[in-house]
Formats: C-alpha cells, sequence, structure tokens
C-alpha cells in the first residue's frame, strides 16, 4: 500500500458496506456535464472523484476516503445494465489497499517503520522482543504483569510432541530448513484439533502462544537434524532468543550460557523483523487465512511465501555477492557491472522505502557489537566500500537505491555461526506474530470475506469437445 495512504487509513470506521450498498452512495450525473458551480459550493468542497465514461458521456462522482476509492465504486459504470461494469487491474497489488490495518505503519519516502505507532528505533533500543511481539498482537504496551503472564505463557509452550521429531527425522541430511519449517508448522495442525476454532478468543490466544513459542523449537531441530546433532531440548530458565541459541548450539555442557551480547543482538534483530504490514507472506496469511483455515495451516502457507529469493532470502544473496566480489579492490569493478545492468547491488532498493531503510540504520550501528565477540567479519569492509561508492554515485541517488534490512544482517548471522541456509529461517521466527497479528485483525475485520480476486479472461472462447481421433 502507498504509505500516505497507508498513514491515513489508521482512521478506522465501522465497516457496514457491503457490495450492493455502493450504488446508493453514488451520485451519477448524466451527460452532458454540468456547468462548473462556483469554487465556494459546497458540492465542490466534498471528498470525490468525478469520472466521465467518454464511452457513454456519462459522469459519475466517486466517494474518495482516506484518499482511496472502493473498486466496487467502479462497477456501476457500464455501458448497457447488463454489462459487468468497470473493474481496476492490479497485477501484484502495487497500487490496491487489500485491507485497513492499524499495526505497522511505513512511510517510505521518510524511512519510518512504526509498530502500534512506535517508532521502530525505540522499541529497538528499549524493548525486547517478546514485548514487542506482545504490543503488535495486542495493539498496546503490556503492564508488568501482563507481560509476565504473557512471557510465562510463551515460555511454557515451547515442548513440541514427540512425534513431530519423528517427520524432521524423516527428512534427507540436506533438506533446506525453511522446507522442514513449512512442513512441520503444518503438520501441528493436526495435533491441536481444536485450533479450527477460530471465532473463539481463548482459542485463537492459546494457539498463538503455540505458535510463537515452538516455531523456534522447530527451527532448531531443523538445523540440528541438517548437522547430524541430538536435538537440545528447551531450556525455559533462558529468554525467547537465549533458549533459541540453547536450541542450536548447546553441546555436551550441561546448561548453555548464551553469550549477553549476542542474545540482545538476535533479540533486536527479531523486533526489526516482527512486522512489516502487507508484505507478500502477510498477504499469504491473510489470503488462506480468509478460507477460515486453523491458524497452522495459514502460518505454513506464510513461511512458504518468505521463503522465495524475492522475500526472504535476500540476505542470503547479499553474502554470496559480497564473498563473490572478494575484496574492496574489486568494489568498483562490480559497481559498474552494477551500473551496466548486468548485476544487481543486493541489499540496496525496496519498492516502498525510497531512502534509508530505518532497519538497516539499526543493524549496521548493532554490527560492530556483535563483531566485538564474533571477530570482525572481513566481508564488512567490502560491504562498506560498496555502500560508500553507491551513496554518492548517480546511479543509485538517481533511482533512489539505499541499503535495505538485508545489506547488513547476513553479516551478522554469519559471524554468529549461523548457515546461510538459516537466515530466511532467521526471518520467519519474529515474523510469526506479525503474521498472527495480521490473521487475527482480518478475522475480525467484517468487511473482509474470502479473498478472491477477478481476472481478465484472456483465453479461448467457447468451443465443442474434439474426440481424440479428429485432432490434428
Ligand atoms: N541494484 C541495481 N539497480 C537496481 C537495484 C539494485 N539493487 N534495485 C533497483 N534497481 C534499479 C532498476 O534496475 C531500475 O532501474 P531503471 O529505472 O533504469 O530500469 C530502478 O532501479 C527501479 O527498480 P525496480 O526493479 O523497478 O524497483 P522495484 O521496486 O520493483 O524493486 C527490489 C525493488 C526488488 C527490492 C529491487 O530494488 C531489488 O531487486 N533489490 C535487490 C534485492 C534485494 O535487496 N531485495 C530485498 C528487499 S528487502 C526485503 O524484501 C526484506
Amino acid at each position: 500500500m502507498d504509505s500516505a495512504a497507508n498513514g491515513r487509513a489508521r482512521a478506522r470506521e465501522s465497516a457496514s458496506r457491503d457490495d450492493d450498498s455502493t450504488e446508493a452512495e453514488i451520485t451519477k450525473v448524466s451527460a452532458p456535464p454540468a456547468p462548473k458551480p462556483p469554487a465556494a459550493a459546497p458540492a465542490r468542497t466534498a471528498e470525490t472523484l468525478s469520472i466521465t465514461d467518454n464511452r457513454t458521456g456519462k459522469s459519475y462522482e466517486i466517494p474518495i476516503q482516506d484518499g482511496t476509492i472502493r473498486a466496487m465504486d467502479l462497477r456501476q459504470i457500464k455501458i448497457k445494465p447488463e454489462d459487468f461494469g468497470i473493474m481496476s487491474y492490479d497485477p501484484a497489488f502495487t497500487n490496491t489497499a487489500a485491507c485497513r490495518s492499524a499495526i505497522t505503519e511505513i512511510d517510505g519516502d521518510k524511512g519510518i517503520l512504526n509498530y502500534r505507532g512506535y517508532p521502530i528505533e525505540q522499541l529497538a533500543e528499549e524493548s525486547s522482543y517478546l514485548e514487542t511481539a506482545y504490543l503488535i498482537l495486542h495493539g498496546e504496551l503490556p503492564a508488568r504483569q501482563q507481560y509476565e503472564e504473557w512471557v510465562h505463557n510463551i515460555t511454557h509452550h515451547t515442548i513440541l510432541h514427540e512425534n513431530i521429531k519423528k517427520f524432521i527425522d524423516g527428512f534427507r541430511y540436506d533438506a533446506h530448513p525453511m522446507g522442514m519449517l513449512i512442513s512441520t508448522v503444518a503438520a501441528m495442525s493436526t495435533f491441536y484439533k481444536d485450533a479450527k476454532d477460530i471465532f473463539n478468543p481463548k482459542v485463537r490466544r492459546e494457539h498463538s502462544y503455540r505458535l510463537l513459542a515452538k516455531v523456534p523449537t522447530l527451527a532448531a531441530f531443523a538445523y540440528r537434524h541438517s548437522t547430524g546433532l541430538p536435538f537440545a531440548y528447551p531450556d525455559n530458565d533462558l529468554s525467547y532468543t537465549g533458549n533459541f541459541l540453547n536450541m542450536l548450539f548447546k553441546m555436551t555442557e550441561v546448561r548453555y550460557k548464551p553469550n549477553p551480547i549476542l542474545e540482545r543482538a538476535l533479540d533486536v534483530l527479531f523486533i526489526l523483523h516482527a512486522d512489516h504490514e502487507q508484505n507478500c507472506s502477510a498477504s499469504a496469511m491473510r489470503g488462506v487465512g480468509s478460507s477460515q483455515v486453523d491458524p497452522y495451516s495459514a502460518v505454513a502457507a506464510a513461511v512458504a511465501a518468505l521463503y522465495g529469493p524475492l522475500h526472504g532470502g535476500a540476505n542470503e544473496m547479499v553474502l554470496r555477492m559480497l564473498t563473490e566480489i572478494g575484496s574492496v579492490t574489486r568494489v568498483p569493478d562490480f559497481v559498474k557491472r552494477v551500473k551496466s545492468g548486468e548485476t544487481r547491488l543486493m541489499g540496496f532498493g525496496h519498492r516502498v522505502y525510497k531512502n534509508y531503510d530505518p532497519r538497516a540504520k539499526i543493524i549496521k550501528r548493532m554490527a560492530d557489537q556483535v563483531f566485538e565477540v564474533t571477530g570482525r567479519n572481513p566481508l564488512l569492509d567490502i560491504a562498506l566500500e560498496l555502500e560508500r561508492i553507491a551513496l554518492q554515485d548517480e546511479y543509485f541517488v538517481s533511482r533512489r537505491l539505499y541499503p535495505n534490512v538485508d545489506f547488513y544482517s547476513g553479516l551478522i548471522y554469519q559471524s554468529m555461526r549461523f548457515p546461510v541456509d538459516m537466515f530466511p529461517v532467521l526471518f520467519a521466527i519474529p515474523r510469526t506474530v506479525g503474521w498472527l497479528a495480521q490473521w487475527e485483525e482480518m478475522l475480525l475485520d467484517p468487511e473482509q470475506k474470502i479473498a478472491r480476486p477477478r481476472q481478465i479472461y484472456t483465453g479461448r472462447e467457447r468451443r465443442e469437445y474434439v474426440p481424440m481421433e479428429r485432432r490434428g
């Protein structure tokens, strides 16, 4: 959604219009258009859009609300009464708001990202992932007791049913952890049959706890399977990210002690990835959830959407690019290749941000703290040089290409010993709360129905079946 429209869409309304009410609300004016009223006339101050259909000469006034017109308002525009009416065509939804949402606000021109009104910079500085997750799901920051109950509930749902380990065991040694995560999250729906009761708020909350608690366990078990290590069980005395590191990296020690700087760095990375309004995976969650399936099946669809290289996989591509460049001295040559269109500067550019991605700024600052513990990632110098050259170069400046969230995050993950395959998994874990919040908002929105776009049919007209012996 356009950032300005998104900002304006914060004004909530009670959604009572249905498809059939639109014609009644629109003033239809027959051609020729009436002479212009004086500038001060009240009708002209109305928030409407006038459309003239040049096929018929008829004019229509369409209400504008929150900087948006309703696509259904176009349907009254027809040549003959029996016509279907005008549709809007918007492949990839580049200019179509599919919902009203009060969760995340992005202003791509100004480089602003807020969750429930709180700036990402303040949350990264002051909050923890679980507190931010509470905020995203409930709309407000928790009071102390609410926070303690929330942490307790999530912490006490981290253990998996033992049978789920058998699914993980069944995967090949080199199975991609995202493939394992998609499958095992979907499989969880078979363990919790009451999760289908999606309009029961208590049941919804119970399964939100389960998903937030168990997705890190599934992810860690997938990693241990791929490395041939025995599964490490959750330690409920550790923090959310501390326990995740424990399940990944615990070896023979009796108790795993996470490094507090790495634990906090991962927590901040989780905060930065918790939600990002109507992106591909959130749309998948909403679209699949709109069929009223259980949340495990819908989250599995969202994880699948995230798996693609155009969404959750870009940080991996950045790392491969930096490795391929190999040294600072080769950066100018690489930039030349980018400018000639031969390749792209991965981790640069964004559909929505036309300014520095605010998440990238925070990650860049944090990288230094992580490298103090892990040792400096040698690829950092190449990344810094790429950024330095790109930010002064007319090609990147004129196209408003800045580093995005993926430019520096891969360097941190690599330094923390995560294999590249795990990068999209590290995105999926914190994004689970965003998906759940988007799903619940969709379920409770009286304007939402099963998602079902229209098409422009471009195929053959009706024809008669031809038996096989008569086909050419
Ligand atoms: N390197 C070089 N040129 C670029 C880059 C880039 N990374 N990104 C965009 N451009 C150029 C395009 O070639 C185009 O130039 P032109 O006008 O001369 O044809 C112009 O900038 C506009 O680019 P589009 O592809 O139209 O922009 P769009 O909004 O569709 O794409 C995207 C955004 C996919 C993120 C793009 O910038 C890109 O491919 N970046 C690299 C991949 C990446 O980092 N993805 C992660 C995004 S963040 C996330 O999803 C979590």
